[in-house]
């Protein structure tokens, strides 16, 4: 189990009373348009934070966030978090979530997806260390690769392949968590990191590319409903208001080591379709596609030090989040697919 790395001390790190104080605060977060990040910055605008929203908009959608327009604690700043990030007056905190989540969507442009982690670590770090703000990296269990053990806890170091196409996102968000390390030990900079195992819910793209919002979208629509390899591989599902909840408790705490955030349940993926087929009444057919390279077999998250630290645990059933996600999704089929535009390769010079 956790090594010296990994050593979080004794008792609770987040304070008793779970009270998560934001009234007033500046709090920046950089890919708030996309899934996630338009969550949380429902829930910081909920407790009274002044909120930035800075997004290039490449995954992420207007219609995520445009219910806050006429807010006057919202700013949205449309910008590449590769380069430098220049906010006049305070930043309290900084949440970094800025980089495509999904591995088709990551790997058109597998370059830039690398530069968006690396790059926009250094700055948000940068811009953390003048404003003296708590910065907050959304890392991923990817950083675990192809694990060798299960569950997966903060101390395994992992089985990644540099020379894949995953290795954009993984070996990205690798070198994003040192930096982070870094900026601590060598400028005192106040870090916190997320480990994120796989969240669905509400406002995932309907073309994401993502276990789940593929097989509703699918039997939805009454296609095939597409098994890579012979679905016996397994994935936790977390729901994305358990998440913000970790990632809220995560920032209000002493934490400044890295803390996996998902959901222990671990199902195979003919049983998430199983599930997914008798929720929607749907007659799709499972068909059978080549497990793509590089894919893990196995992922479930060990939450022991969420759980003791953060006083954390996921609270929506797999059965009741997919329930609100299907509804999500059923509201969407009508509508133009996400944008993707930006995200294709650059022009060579
Ligand atoms: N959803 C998950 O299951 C999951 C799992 C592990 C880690 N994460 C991490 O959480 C974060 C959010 O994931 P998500 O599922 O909401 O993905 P998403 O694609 O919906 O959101 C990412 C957002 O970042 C924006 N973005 C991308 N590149 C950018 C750039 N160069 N400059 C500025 N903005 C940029 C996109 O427009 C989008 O709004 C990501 O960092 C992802 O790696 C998510």
């Amino acid at each position: 189990m956790p090594g010296d790395f990994m050593n979080f001390g004794s008792g609770p790190h987040f304070a008793a009373d779970n009270t998560i104080k934001l009234m007033g605060k500046s709090v920046l977060v950089t890919g708030g348009a996309g899934f996630v990040g338009s969550h949380l910055i429902e829930r910081l605008l909920g407790q009274g934070a002044q909120v930035i929203c800075l997004d290039n908009l490449s995954t992420g959608r207007l219609s995520n966030i445009s219910r806050h327009a006429g807010n006057d604690r919202f700013t949205l700043m449309r910008q590449d978090v590769c380069d430098p990030i220049l906010i006049a007056g305070a930043v309290d905190e900084i949440f970094n979530l800025a980089c495509p989540a999904s591995p088709p969507k990551y790997q058109i442009d597998p370059v830039r997806t690398f530069k968006t982690s690396v790059f926009g670590a250094m700055n948000v770090l940068e811009l953390a260390r003048r404003k003296g703000a708590r910065v907050f990296q959304a890392s991923t269990s990817e950083v675990y690769g192809d694990p060798e053990i299960s569950p997966q806890h903060e101390a395994y170091r992992g089985a990644v392949n540099t020379f894949g196409p995953r290795a954009c996102y993984d070996e990205g968000k690798r070198a994003a968590e040192t930096l982070f390390h870094d900026f601590h030990h060598q400028y005192g900079v106040d870090i916190r990191i997320a480990r994120i195992f796989n969240t669905y819910g509400p406002r995932m793209c309907k073309d994401d590319g993502r276990v789940v919002s593929n097989f509703v979208t699918q039997a939805l629509m009454g296609r095939d409903i597409t098994l890579y390899g012979d679905g016996s591989q397994t994935r936790s599902f977390c729901y994305v208001d358990d998440l913000v909840e970790g990632f809220l408790r995560l920032m209000a705490s002493d934490v400044a080591v890295p803390v996996n955030l998902g959901n222990p349940g671990e199902f195979t993926m003919v049983e998430l379709a199983q599930m997914v087929l008798d929720k929607t009444g749907s007659s799709s057919r499972l068909v059978r596609r080549p497990l793509p390279k590089d894919d893990p077999r196995q992922r479930r998250p060990d939450i022991t030090q969420a759980t003791k630290k953060l006083g954390w645990a996921p609270t929506v059933a797999l059965s009741d989040g997919l329930d609100r996600t299907i509804a999500h999704f059923a509201a969407e089929l009508g509508r133009p697919s996400c944008q993707t535009a930006t995200l294709m390769p650059e022009a060579a010079e």
